[in-house]
């Protein structure tokens, strides 16, 4: 009897200590894409939290999702261009980023915390 209480007493410890961390911590997918916001360089010109380093520079932090997609697509693929979209496809890593990659990063800036 005495070892289910303390069972259950760890249990329940356990219980309150794993909530907050849980909730607190955050996920693997938004942690990944993250990571790809910043080895993509992406992070260089659009800033830490998707604030532009430059004013004619854009922000990207809490863009619509689609609407950032098409954007990255459209500039790689040399559609949308401008005196400053060279800074992109002149990029050998950011020119060979491939299309889930693009989907994770507008994800993570469309979700940015
Ligand atoms: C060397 C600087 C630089 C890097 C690195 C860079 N960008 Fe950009 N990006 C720009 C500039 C400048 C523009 C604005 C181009 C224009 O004037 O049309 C832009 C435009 C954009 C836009 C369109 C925004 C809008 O409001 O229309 C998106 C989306 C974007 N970049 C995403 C990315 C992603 C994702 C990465 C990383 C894979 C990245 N950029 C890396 C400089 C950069």
């Amino acid at each position: 009897m005495k070892i289910i209480i303390q069972l259950c007493v760890l249990s329940l410890i356990t219980l309150f200590v794993s909530i907050p961390l849980s909730s607190a911590g955050e996920s693997d997918q938004y942690q990944d894409s993250k990571n790809l916001y910043m080895t993509k360089f992406c992070i260089t010109c659009h800033g830490q939290q998707g604030i532009a380093v430059a004013p004619n520079y854009p922000n990207l932090a809490k863009q619509n999702k689609l609407y950032l997609i098409n954007q990255v697509k459209d500039i790689i693929g040399k559609k949308r261009t401008t005196k400053l979209t060279v800074l992109m496809t002149e990029h050998p890593v950011i020119n060979s980023i491939q299309d889930k990659e693009i989907v994770d990063i507008a994800d993570y800036m469309t979700n940015i915390r």
